[in-house]
């Protein structure tokens, strides 16, 4: 007998599907250019093309949003939550190590999220070694240059299978 696919109560239950917002903040914009020792070759638009590419593929919508002030990352993060986004993918830049304003945004939306950062942190400047947003995320990416975006998107991805 062929099994028809029917609704289910768990079908109900199941989680909604994955919209995804990655944010940069300050001076991502200038990447192919800025620091490559740090950051890589790759610019801004070569890593929103392949997250794209790549959430297309998994047929999943995919928005990214750069800003260099600090307010208009925070009204993006809370127009986010009236849009039901289900996930961020954040790189806050500098604001990582400053912004208590963009951390209450994020906490507030209540939208869980993975804090991405092209060089390893940790292995820089002192005031580089606190984020803000750690404690708050799913996970950290950090050091790994562009690849981290698309493994972090990669992580969201398979939070839609049964584990
Ligand atoms: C960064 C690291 C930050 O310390 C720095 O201010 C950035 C980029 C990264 O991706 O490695 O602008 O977030």
């Amino acid at each position: 007998m062929s099994k028809k696919k029917t609704t289910s109560s768990s079908d109900m239950n199941a989680p909604p599907p994955i919209k995804l917002l990655v944010l940069h903040g300050p001076n991502l914009n200038l990447l192919g250019t800025r620091e490559p020792e740090y950051y890589g070759l790759a610019t801004l638009a070569d890593i929103n093309m392949a997250l794209s590419h790549r959430a297309a593929t998994a047929g999943v919508v995919l928005e990214t949003f750069q800003s260099n002030h600090e307010g208009a990352l925070i009204e993006r993060v809370q127009a986010a939550s009236e849009q039901r986004f289900t996930y961020f993918i954040i790189n806050p830049a500098a604001f990582t190590h400053t912004s208590v304003a963009l951390r209450d945004a994020i906490a507030a939306s209540q939208i869980p999220f993975i804090e991405v950062h092209l060089s390893n942190v940790h292995a820089r400047e002192s005031f580089r070694h606190h984020s803000y947003f750690s404690d708050l995320a799913i996970g950290v990416i950090s050091g790994l240059g562009s690849k981290g975006y698309l493994l972090a998107l990669e992580y969201l991805l398979s939070q839609r299978e049964p584990s």
